[in-house]
């Protein structure tokens, strides 16, 4: 399976914050926001990334992330001219994913907790149709919803509904076949100009091939939408690493882990970066 990140977008819910600097490249507590997605799809087993980013950011996110060698990932870019939409990400990608199946995440979207990990599990075992990971929220109107009939099957998926009847989100990590590009290039751009990522998983619902994995109240999906959305995410990272000692969204950590690197290559990263408790915290790893 492949990877795709879309780290694009103009972040102009965040101005002035996200003005002079993509919004996926400001920091959530310790590390850049574009960490977490990518961490995520590391532990997904994922090591062929490509980063989907406007054309004035390309250059920022090649010095940050360069071409992934020093994670044992292989990063690749490609530059989304205007926001059009969630699934142009799967148009734009095509050539990268090929004949694979493709997890395709928002470069603003942060998952954490164990039942993640379970439903990755589940995910990685994927082989045809499509996956959705849906999450209980209290707002649901500002999201992609899913409708869910009596049994529990997933019926009918909603964007931003004006009257929810459904408190169950979509969240920003999608699993697709490898129809999905073909499939996303039937779209039509929808009332706002985008090609809806909900459509493409309508396509899917409606050929009896979405499947849903609910992510249960012991997980954190947090949104970074707004100004106080932001802080409460750096929040939880900071309760977190302070309580349990434990980072989220490290992917130097996930590398390490996952036998991407060496232990040799994870002290050559922690010395780089020695001066900071991101560093310290990378050379404890080995301890
Ligand atoms: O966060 C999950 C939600 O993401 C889903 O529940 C919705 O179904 C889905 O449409 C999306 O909702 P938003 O309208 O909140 O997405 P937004 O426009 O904020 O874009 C999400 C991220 O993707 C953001 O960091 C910018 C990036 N993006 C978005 C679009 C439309 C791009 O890079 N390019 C784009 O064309």
């Amino acid at each position: 399976m492949k990877g795709i990140v879309l780290s694009g977008g103009r972040g102009t819910r965040l101005y002035p914050a996200t003005k002079a600097v993509s919004k996926q490249l400001i920091p959530l507590y310790d590390k850049p926001m574009v960490y977490y997605p990518l961490a995520t799809l590391m532990q997904m087993g994922i090591r062929e990334i490509l980063v989907v980013t406007t054309p004035e950011d390309e250059e920022r996110y090649r010095h940050l992330l360069s071409d992934g060698t020093r994670w044992g990932i292989n990063i690749s870019y490609c530059r989304q001219p205007k926001p059009e939409g969630i699934a142009q990400a799967l148009l734009l990608g095509q050539d990268f994913i090929k004949d694979s199946a493709v997890a395709l995440i928002l470069g603003d979207n942060f998952i954490h907790g164990e039942g993640l990990f379970q439903s990755l599990a589940r995910a990685r075992a994927f082989s045809t149709g499509a996956i959705n990971f849906a999450y209980r929220v209290s707002d649901p109107q500002r999201y992609g919803i899913i409708e869910f009939d009596a049994e529990g099957r997933p019926q009918r998926l909603v964007e931003k509904p004006a009257k929810p009847k459904s408190n169950w989100a979509v969240i920003g990590l999608y699993v697709y076949d490898q129809r999905a590009s073909d499939y996303a290039a039937d779209l039509k751009p929808s009332a706002r100009g985008e090609l809806e990522i909900t459509d493409l998983n309508q396509r899917y619902l409606d050929l009896g091939q979405l499947r849903v994995e609910k992510l249960g109240p012991g997980n954190a999906w947090l949104d970074t939408g707004t100004h106080d959305s932001w802080l409460e995410a750096c929040h939880y990272v900071q309760t977190i690493f302070h309580r349990q000692g434990q980072m989220i969204g490290c992917p130097e950590e996930v590398a390490y882990r996952n036998n991407f690197i060496s232990a040799a290559q994870l002290d050559k990263l922690a010395h780089e970066m020695r001066a900071s408790t991101y560093g310290q915290y990378l050379k404890a790893l080995l301890a």
